[in-house]
């Protein structure tokens, strides 16, 4: 029995199945995007230009796929977009996602979303209330001003800020904050970043840029590596590195030498952690994708349309995993920019 499973590319864990690429890493993590709308238009992501089209499954669609997912193995859900908190509906997903490993293994999962933080505010207690874990807030600078020219949304600063606040009340926390760091733009708000770190405690998290906007912006000068990130912190305090908490996480983590505040460092671009990567993605119109950088859409939904049955849906998943690419390429003379752009992909 084992043998033939693990040649599916599952293994066995007691009564539960784990997906395993042919790489050997297991697949534990599912981001999955529930629009593909955003209400921000931030220069590293967006155009700028509103598109009409945008593509959303029913709620009860992603419910069932993300159902099949946890039955072979993914303990850990992050709802993303575009900006899920336009979504309709998000509260009831979250409510019965979160019952979905209980009913496989009886552990919870841990159910997470990544917002832009500009409805958490009104939205906090009732995500919490749903079943949220916690909350991770995209925010790439702390004076307003600088915050608005990167969203291109006046006043998006204080909403935002009172968004994480809100969320460290519900008890969403610890919090944290995602900045993708893009020269000329928000270098300079690195070390009032430190600072919030430690004013508000939450986790500020630095992303190196990934060329994944739909402008095509991204050069390697564009990149702010973490060898001057750190030396832009250091003028504030020296840091100091603390243990990793499990090797699938992607951040580096520091504090400073007082112990005051949480940092970490997400470098995909200079130091990339493919060989770790535990992700798997399911795009908002329900296409699988097994890598930021793929180029192809593994389309798990027009199975499921066209009549699929879990066991089907389920063999489709192995079949995918096992075409998980080792690594991405960027910054290398082979490099292709993926088929899609952060905003249709999910974070
Ligand atoms: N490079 C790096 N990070 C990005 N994100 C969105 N686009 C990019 C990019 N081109 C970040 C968002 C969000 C996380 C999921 O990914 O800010 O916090």
């Amino acid at each position: 029995m084992a043998a033939s499973l693990t040649s599916l590319g599952i293994e066995e864990n007691g009564n539960r199945s784990r997906l395993i690429d042919k790489y050997g890493r297991a697949i534990t993590d599912l981001r999955v995007s529930v629009t593909d709308r955003c209400n921000y238009k931030c220069v590293y992501c967006r155009t700028g230009n509103d598109g009409a089209q945008y593509s959303e499954l029913p709620i009860a669609d992603y419910l069932r796929i993300a159902r099949i997912f946890v039955e072979l193995g993914i303990e850990k859900v992050r709802l993303t977009g575009g900006e899920p908190l336009l979504r309709r509906g998000l509260p009831d997903l979250i409510g019965e996602l979160a019952k979905l490993r209980t009913a496989v293994d009886g552990e919870p999962l841990d159910l997470a979303l990544t917002t832009n933080g500009h409805l958490l505010a009104d939205m906090a207690q009732s995500l919490k209330d749903a079943g949220l874990t916690r909350v991770t807030v995209s925010m790439d600078a702390v004076d307003p001003d600088t915050f608005a020219r990167i969203t291109r949304v006046p006043g998006s600063f204080h909403k935002v800020r009172e968004g994480i606040r809100a969320a460290q009340r519900a008890g969403l926390g610890p919090v944290k904050v995602n900045c993708v760091l893009l020269r000329g733009f928000n270098e300079d708000q690195i070390v009032p970043f430190a600072k919030f770190a430690r004013d508000e405690g939450v986790i500020v998290r630095f992303i190196e840029f990934m060329p994944l906007e739909e402008d095509r912006l991204w050069t390697p000068a564009s990149v702010i590596p973490v060898h001057e990130l750190i030396a832009r912190l250091s003028t504030f305090r020296s840091v100091v590195r603390l243990e990793a908490n499990a090797l699938s996480e992607t951040a580096q983590r520091y504090t400073f030498d007082d112990g005051i505040g949480e940092i970490g460092i997400i470098a995909p671009v200079s130091q990339a952690f493919c060989g770790h990567c535990s992700r798997i993605r399911l795009t908002s119109d329900g296409k699988i994708r097994t890598c930021l950088f793929s180029q192809f859409d593994h389309d798990l939904y027009g199975r499921m349309v066209r009549g699929a049955d879990d066991e089907e849906m389920a063999a489709f998943i192995r079949a995918t995993v096992e075409k998980k690419e080792a690594r991405h390429h960027i910054g290398e003379p082979d490099f292709l920019k993926p088929s899609r752009s952060m905003v249709h992909i999910g974070g």
